[in-house]
């Protein structure tokens, strides 16, 4: 048995690319290991300038986590930002990381060509996400591919730590299923809320509707052969309706089905998917309290796991 960790940040609303990227590695590997899943809220706040925004946007994580199947029996569900641990340990981690590591992180580079402003905070966000595995002695981090070098770096940062003083961290590996690395948005680029181009896992049949017809797709003409491969609409429904998809892939190949088709099929795939989520939405909601009680028993189980290493960190350095 492996001790499992991973966050998203509750920046905005999930969507197919956060399911197939994390959370469907998540609902595995709950069932076989010791898993912690966060809601990396402190991380949010190098883009969320709304306190009431993000707040609701963490509630709203963490309803998708457990309507998505996130068994608080199975596994620990907690808010970052109810740790204090995470801020403590990635100071003390600050100190002893040299800055060309942190230059050489891509991640800190896309961002600000996307928009995000350059400060402190978003350069040193792989220390915080270092942090986050280093003290629940992490030994797999299931994520999508863009986030492996961070990983990597929390890896890097532990062994410097051995060096400098003694032995207090597991050695983290990500764990990234090759199918899954990349999930493509309706544009063909990554999906990712900062692209817009996700299809949520919440909205409304009329809104999922417009996302489908919107998929980009080539002017091959509807007589015409198609290579299902790297279709978007083939590569999404693939995810979404694996039994059926060599039928949708032969029909391709064969001539006589368009895109139009092709889409109508993935909505109603998307819809036989995405519709026992919502009910179990539902379900929740209809719990009154029951998203509070998870996090605060989550923070509690955190907290005195994370306490355990922090401990021995303290001791080592000398606070
Ligand atoms: P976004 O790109 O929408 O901002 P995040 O960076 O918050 O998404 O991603 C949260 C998690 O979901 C990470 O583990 C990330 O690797 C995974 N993920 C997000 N988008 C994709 C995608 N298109 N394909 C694969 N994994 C993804
Ligand atoms: N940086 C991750 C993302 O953008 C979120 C994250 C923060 C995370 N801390 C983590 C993921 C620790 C795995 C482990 O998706």
């Amino acid at each position: 048995m492996k001790r499992v960790l991973s966050g998203i940040q509750p920046s905005g609303n999930l969507h197919l690319g956060n399911y197939f990227g994390a959370l469907r590695q998540w609902l595995q590997l709950q069932n076989d290991h010791e898993c912690f899943f966060f809601l990396a809220d402190l991380h949010s706040l190098t883009t969320v300038r709304n306190g009431d925004e993000l707040r609701s946007l963490t509630l709203e994580a963490a309803i998708t986590y457990l309507a998505c199947g996130l068994d608080p029996a199975k596994s620990v569900l907690f808010r970052q930002s109810d740790v204090s641990y995470h801020t403590d340990l990635a100071w003390i981690l600050s100190t002893i990381i040299p800055k060309g590591l942190m230059e050489r992180a891509h991640s800190y580079k896309d961002k600000v060509a996307k928009g995000i402003s350059a400060t402190v905070g978003l350069f040193t966000y792989p220390v915080l996400m270092a942090a986050d595995i280093l003290l629940y002695r992490t030994d797999l981090v299931p994520v999508g591919k863009d986030q492996k070098q961070h990983v990597e770096i929390a890896r890097d940062i532990a062994e410097k730590f051995h060096h400098l003083y003694d032995e207090a961290f597991v050695l983290p590996e990500p764990y990234i299923p090759e199918d899954v690395a990349v999930i493509p948005g309706t544009d063909g680029q990554k999906m990712s809320k900062s692209y817009h181009n996700t299809i949520p896992i919440f909205t409304d049949e009329t809104q999922l509707m417009k996302t489908v017809m919107g998929i980009v797709t080539d002017s091959t003409g509807v007589d015409e052969k198609k290579v299902p491969e790297g279709n978007i609409v083939y590569e999404l429904y693939k995810l979404v309706a694996p039994a059926q998809s060599d039928e949708m892939a032969a029909k391709f190949r064969e001539g006589g089905y368009g895109y139009g088709d092709a889409k109508k099929d993935l909505l109603s795939g998307l819809k036989h998917f995405l519709e026992p989520i919502w009910e179990e939405r539902r379900k929740i909601e209809a719990r009154k309290g029951y998203v509070e009680e998870v996090l605060d028993d989550g923070a509690h189980k955190a907290q005195a796991e994370a306490e355990m290493v922090m401990a021995k960190v303290r001791g080592l350095v000398g606070i």
